[in-house]
């Protein structure tokens, strides 16, 4: 007896690395159900509602009837306001043919991994990192090759192995990924560090795949947007979107910027898979770029007050070694000496501290393949000041209670 059709799925799907963080939220909701009060730092969303009068634009253009397909690259207004908004911000050169707007940042990076990894050709990515990248280039059929960050110790938390990124190229690298500011470690790569970066590519003639999703997530440190670069065109491929600037990760907009010409050749691929983003979504993607500065710069600020509340407290637990990000809203605190005393690994303490305490980690193996997931835990400020102060005394309790 055949197996029937339906099952006999490409091995490359089931080897994918789906949600890496779903067996904690399961776990969480589960204990969640039977009534206890779980503290969630698994989280990878802002906790704000979207603003007003974004919801408020996308509701105006579904009662005008803006309910069809768009042009594929996306409106061109929104395409426009995305260049004018990189302009601005980074004074760069960005034209809104440069732009393509995608369903969230994921899909643009996507098209641009779909675009340059062919079978055989190998990807850089600085290791920890967050889990799409290595998953693309496997399902592309290329191979993540992994440089791990240098930890520098609580005080000054990590940097790029420029040297090893350099060591790292062989015949067969295609391009380097970089992520700024950097889930999960929440390091601001420095202005030099980018420089160096691309001089790199451009000695060596390599790709840079750039994702600055988290770029108004900065709260120290000399962040410098890839897209400032005067010649990014001829080295660089940028992603960006809406999700947790805007806080839309629902809505799903994203946008890609690349050269003309590529761009134009990317539509090719897009409208294959999604046609466009959206409709009503990319007028309120508009009205978000255009008046929300505000109610960013608050939540910027909330966030920064958070962070500083779980640095304060996880500096008080004993045998935790944790660096204050700079970007983002993730802390990688190094928990070596936890994890030595109490004899367990890594895993087995997200799963015991979510059991025991109930309090939702996730372990760096969820982002590393090499050393630097091993003892490090990934925890989320995006909830509130309360909640960060209670889980932390819920972590500390259970590290120190041995
Ligand atoms: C580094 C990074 N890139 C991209 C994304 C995905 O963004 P989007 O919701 O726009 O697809 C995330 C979301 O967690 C992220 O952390």
């Amino acid at each position: 007896m055949h197996s029937p059709p339906t099952m006999s799925i490409r091995n490359i799907i089931d080897a994918l690395r789906g949600e890496t963080g779903f067996i904690y939220t399961a776990k969480a909701r589960e204990l969640s159900k039977k009534g206890f009060k779980v503290i969630n730092f698994g989280v990878g969303q802002p906790d704000f509602p979207t603003p007003k009068h974004i919801v408020e634009e996308a509701k105006n253009a579904l009662d005008k009837g803006f309910t069809g397909y768009t042009d594929v690259a996306g409106i061109p207004e929104l395409r426009q306001a995305i260049a004018d908004y990189l302009n601005e911000r980074y004074n760069s050169d960005v034209k809104a043919d440069e732009v393509i707007v995608t369903p969230g940042a994921k899909a643009a990076l996507f098209l641009a991994f779909a675009a340059y990894v062919k079978p055989g050709d190998e990807v850089i990515i600085p290791d920890p990192s967050y889990y799409m990248y290595p998953e693309i280039t496997k399902f592309l059929g290329g191979k993540p090759v992994y440089v791990p960050l240098k930890w520098m110790g609580g005080d000054k938390g990590f940097e790029l192995d420029l040297n090893s990124i350099e060591n790292s190229i062989t015949s067969r690298t295609r391009a380097i990924v970089v992520n700024n500011p950097h889930n999960p470690t929440g390091a601001v790569f420095s202005q030099r560090e980018m420089s160096k970066l691309l001089e790199i590519a451009m000695e060596r003639n390599i790709l840079v795949i750039v994702d600055e999703i988290y770029d108004n997530f900065v709260y120290d440190g000399d962040f410098k947007s890839f897209i400032s670069f005067n010649n990014w065109r001829d080295y660089v491929v940028y992603a960006n979107g809406f999700s947790k600037t805007f806080s839309m990760t629902g809505w799903r907009l994203g946008y890609l910027v690349v050269r003309k010409e590529v761009a134009s050749k990317l539509t090719k691929l897009a409208v294959n898979i999604w046609t466009c983003a959206t409709s009503f979504v990319q007028k309120a993607g508009v009205k978000a770029l255009k008046n929300s500065w505000d109610s960013v710069r608050e939540m910027i600020e909330t966030f920064k007050r958070r962070r500083d509340v779980m640095v304060n407290e996880l500096r008080k637990v004993s045998g935790v070694e944790v660096f204050k990000s700079k970007g983002t809203f993730y802390v990688y605190p190094n928990i070596e000496k936890v994890l030595k005393k109490m004899g367990i690994d890594v895993e087995t303490f997200a799963n015991r501290l979510l059991d025991e305490k109930h309090v939702v980690v996730l372990p760096g193996t969820l982002f590393s393949e090499t050393e630097l997931g091993k003892t490090f835990i990934r925890l989320s400020f995006a909830l509130g000041e309360e909640l960060i102060a209670e889980g932390i005394k819920r972590l500390r309790e259970f590290v120190e209670r041995l």
